[in-house]
């Protein structure tokens, strides 16, 4: 009995032994720390001891390299340590350049702690097993690393809700394992890469609410998953790529808020798409007369534009229209009669030249 006791000793010993945290390790993670103010919370009142792999809130190791692999902090959470404060996080300071010291992280996540501002460190560049960056929703300034490009495993980059300037670096198109880009709400100005189309394992991008100029690159129809494209709210200019309409995946189109012109595809109207966004832009000409039962709309929103000409007939064809604004255009003619008109308000017609017929005023 006493030599099984101290054979379980000597094996629970050897066992944390073995899995406690590299010093080095240890160290990154205590200068990480020390750049950093929470002062509800107490988050990092764990972050004491040898052992960074046990314990540490919001940091894990690799059960087989003994390094830490993950920082995950997230200022809303269901964490009890939340729940008993009542409160959600706030954290003021910076990410310290001594996070690249841990050369085996995998995530990387300090999500919405709203005041932590200073740059991302470009050397996060250097980080070779990084899968994950999210930094969303704090008060980060500075320009994205320019080498962000070289992280070739990375598959989820999230910046958004920042203070983020400078343009996005040309290397993000050399990122071929991304999968989701969110990079909303900043100030990134400057053009999309015409060659954004060589990310082609991404499946959602997100860059709307920035001062994003210049075309939307006719490549980004060569991305065979691309599901949710929203560039809503930049300065974008010139036509909507005819390609946009033929993608196989792609459901969500938000354009709106910028300053597109030309006229509207054919092939956005008879696409995989629902819930298609160009309110707000300068897109002319007619509204093609293309509908059919490939047409399935949750919500199509074509409102503060300078279409003309009639609403064409075929669309009592499509097989779903759910919410349709047409309003704030030049559209004159009557409206048409039969589904998806019967459910509609005026609010979807107001504002044009001459349209009439239920729910306006008789022809
Ligand atoms: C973000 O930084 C700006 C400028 O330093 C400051 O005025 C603002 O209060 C900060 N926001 C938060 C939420 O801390
Ligand atoms: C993308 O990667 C290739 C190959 O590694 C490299 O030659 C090129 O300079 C990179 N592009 C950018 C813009 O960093
Ligand atoms: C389309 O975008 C505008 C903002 O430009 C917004 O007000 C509107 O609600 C959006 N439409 C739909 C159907 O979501």
């Amino acid at each position: 009995m006493g030599t099984f006791l101290s054979i379980t000793l000597i094996l629970l010993a050897l066992t944390s032994a073995a899995n406690s945290c590299l010093p080095s390790d240890r160290a990154a993670l205590m200068a990480f720390k020390a750049a950093l103010h929470e002062p509800y919370l107490g988050i990092f009142n764990s972050w004491a001891g040898p052992d960074c792999c046990h314990n540490w809130y919001g940091v894990s190791c690799d059960p087989m390299t003994k390094r830490v692999a993950d920082i995950n902090l997230r200022g809303e959470s269901e964490d009890p340590i939340f729940e008993k404060a009542h409160r959600t996080g706030f954290m003021t300071g910076s990410i310290s350049p001594a996070i690249c010291r841990l050369n085996r992280l995998s995530s990387l996540t300090i999500a919405d702690w709203k005041g932590i501002s200073g740059i991302i460190p470009p050397c996060i560049a250097n980080l070779p097993f990084l899968r994950i960056l999210d930094l969303i929703g704090n008060n980060i300034t500075g320009e994205m690393p320019t080498d962000i490009g070289r992280l070739s495993r990375l598959t989820v980059l999230n910046v958004a809700d920042n203070r983020l300037t400078g343009t996005i670096p040309r290397s993000i198109t050399n990122l071929s394992s991304l999968m989701h880009l969110d990079l909303r709400s900043n100030q990134i100005s400057g053009t999309l890469p015409t060659n954004f189309g060589k990310l082609r394992m991404l499946s959602r991008a997100l860059l709307s609410r920035n001062r994003l100029t210049g075309s939307i690159p006719f490549s980004i129809s060569y991305i065979y998953r691309l599901a949710d494209l929203d560039l809503s709210f930049n300065r974008l200019s010139g036509p909507i790529p005819e390609g946009l309409g033929k993608m196989a995946v792609l459901a969500t189109l938000n354009l709106d808020g910028n300053r597109i012109s030309g006229k509207l595809p054919t092939t956005l109207l008879n696409s995989a798409i629902s819930i298609l966004n160009l309110s707000r832009n300068a897109i002319d000409g007619n509204i093609p007369d293309v509908f059919g039962p490939r047409s399935y709309f949750t919500a199509i929103d074509l409102s503060y534009n300078l279409l003309r000409g009639p609403i064409p007939k075929s669309i009592t064809a499509a097989t779903y229209i759910g919410h349709l604004d047409l309003s704030h255009n030049h559209l004159c003619g009557p409206i048409p009669v039969g589904s998806p008109f019967d459910h509609l308000e005026a609010s979807s017609f107001v504002f044009n030249d001459c349209l009439c017929g239920k729910p306006l005023r008789p022809c």
